[in-house]
C-alpha cells in the first residue's frame, strides 16, 4: 500500500520539521544499573531502531531517585547522567530523527527495591503498600522542581522535545485520577485541583526549555476498570474521557507543543462503535482502532497542536489508515519496533523489505519481562539489546 501521509513531513512549532509521521514512542528496555546512566545497550538499541523515524522519544527516564519504576530505569536526576544522554541524543539525530526524551516519575507505582531504597511517594496513601508515603506540599514542589531541572539537563544533552509522562497510572495520572487522588487540599478534589500538578509541571518544563526544545505530554485521557478488577459492587469512578480531553486543552493552553495520547493506567472501554463497513476502502468506515488509539480522535478535535496517536499499529498500512481516519497527526509504533528494530527503516526504505510483524503476545508483551522470548525477534535471529 501507498503510505503518502505517513511519509510526509510535519512542521512543528519553533521551525522544527519532522521528516515523516513515524514516531518511536518511549519504550523502557531495562538496561541501566544503580547509576541510572546510559550504557552501550541503550546506544545500540537506538542506533538500530531510530533510522527511518521522524521522531524518537527516549524511554521513560526518571527525574527523581524515588520516582524509579524499576531498578534498571534510566535517570536524569544528576548531572553525571548528562554525557550518556548526550550520546543517545546524538545517536538519534545521526539517524535522521528528532531526538525527544520522556521525563518520568512513578509516584506510588514502585517499591523500595526498585528505587534502590528511596521511599516512594504518592498523592494519597496506598493501603496495600504501607511503605509509600503521602506527598506533602513541599514534596510536590520539589518534584515539580525536579522536572524543571531534568528539562534543563535534557536540553543540555541535546534533546529537542521533552515529553512529560502524564499517563499509564504513574505520578501525573495518579494526581488526575479520582481513584488514586483522595486529597482534600489544592492538589485534589475538583478536576482543576487534580490536574494542577501536571499544569505546574508543564509550566515549569516549558519555562526551563524556553525556545530550545518543544514540550509534549503523554497524557492518559481515560482509564478503564481498576487493575486487578477492583472491589465488586463498588466500581470506583476513574478518569473520564471528558475530563481527559479538558485536561489536554488546559495543558495546551499552558504551553504544550504536542500531545501524545494514551490511557491513564488501565485500558478504557471502547468509546467508538465498531466500523460501519469493515470491507470498505474508506479508512473512516473500515479501520478498526484499538480502545487506546480511539482516545486520540476527541483530543485532536479539541486542540490545535499536533497529536500523536498510539496503540495497536502493526503495519505501515495500519498507520496510514489511522492517519487518514483522524487518529493523529503522527503515529507511534511501540511493540512493532521492539519486534522488528528495522520497522521504520524498512517502511521508509522504498525497497519493499518485509517487516517482521509483532504478534501482540498475550497476556503481556515479552519485552516487559523476557525479550528473548519475543517471537518476531526469534524469527529475525536477534536477541534483546545487548551490552557489547
Ligand atoms: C516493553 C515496553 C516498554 C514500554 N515503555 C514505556 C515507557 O517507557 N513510557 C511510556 O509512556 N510507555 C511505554 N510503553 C508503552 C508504549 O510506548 C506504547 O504506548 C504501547 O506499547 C502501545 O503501543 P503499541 O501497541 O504500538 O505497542 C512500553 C510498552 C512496552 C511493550
Amino acid at each position: 500500500m501507498n503510505t503518502p501521509t505517513l511519509l510526509s513531513p510535519l512542521e512543528l512549532s519553533g521551525g522544527r520539521t519532522l521528516k515523516n509521521r513515524i514516531v518511536m514512542p518511549p519504550l523502557v528496555i531495562w538496561k541501566a544499573d544503580e547509576s541510572a546512566e546510559v550504557n552501550d545497550a541503550h546506544v545500540n538499541h537506538y542506533r538500530d531502531t531510530a533510522p527511518g523515524c521522524g521522531l524518537v522519544v527516549l524511554e521513560a527516564t526518571t527525574v527523581s531517585p524515588e520516582g524509579r519504576l524499576a531498578s534498571t530505569q534510566l535517570g536524569i536526576f544528576e548531572d553525571r547522567q548528562i554525557p550518556g544522554l548526550r550520546q543517545l541524543a546524538g545517536t538519534i539525530r545521526n539517524a535522521g530523527a528528532l531526538p525527544g526524551i520522556q521525563l518520568h516519575h512513578a509516584g506510588g507505582r514502585t517499591d523500595t527495591v526498585k528505587t534502590w531504597g528511596a521511599v516512594p511517594l504518592a498523592p494519597s496513601p496506598v493501603p496495600e503498600k504501607p511503605e509509600i508515603r503521602e506527598l506533602a506540599d513541599d514534596d510536590i514542589r520539589r518534584i515539580i522542581a525536579d522536572f524543571a531541572a531534568a528539562a534543563e539537563r535534557a536540553v543540555e544533552a541535546g534533546f529537542e522535545l521533552l515529553e512529560i509522562h502524564g499517563a499509564h497510572g504513574y505520578l501525573g495520572s495518579q494526581f488526575l485520577s479520582p481513584r488514586t487522588n483522595r486529597r482534600t487540599d489544592r492538589w485534589g478534589g475538583s478536576l482543576e485541583n487534580r490536574r494542577r500538578f501536571l499544569m505546574e509541571v508543564t509550566r515549569a518544563v516549558c519555562e526551563a526549555a524556553g525556545d530550545r526544545a518543544l514540550v509534549s505530554c503523554r497524557l492518559g485521557i481515560a482509564e478503564g476498570p481498576p487493575r486487578g478488577g477492583g472491589s465488586k459492587g463498588d466500581p470506583e469512578p476513574g478518569l473520564t474521557v471528558e475530563e481527559g480531553v479538558e485536561t489536554a486543552r488546559a495543558l495546551v493552553a499552558a504551553g504544550l507543543h504536542v500531545i501524545h495520547v494514551s490511557h491513564a493506567g488501565s485500558i478504557p472501554t471502547p468509546i467508538e462503535p465498531p466500523p460501519t463497513d469493515p470491507t470498505s476502502t474508506d479508512p473512516v468506515q473500515s479501520f478498526i482502532p484499538d480502545p487506546v488509539l480511539q482516545l486520540s480522535r476527541p483530543v485532536k478535535a479539541a486542540v490545535s497542536v499536533p497529536v500523536i496517536g498510539v496503540s495497536g499499529i502493526v503495519t505501515a498500512t495500519d498507520a496510514e489508515q489511522a492517519l487518514a481516519a483522524g487518529y493523529g497527526d503522527l503515529i507511534a509504533v511501540g511493540r512493532g519496533m521492539l519486534a522488528d528494530p528495522g520497522w521504520a527503516r524498512k517502511v521508509t526504505g522504498g525497497n519493499g523489505e518485509e517487516i517482521e510483524r509483532c504478534v501482540q503476545c498475550r497476556p503481556r508483551c515479552f519485552h516487559f519481562t523476557d525479550p528473548d522470548k519475543c517471537p518476531a525477534r526469534k524469527r529475525l535471529g536477534i536477541g534483546p539489546p545487548q551490552v557489547f
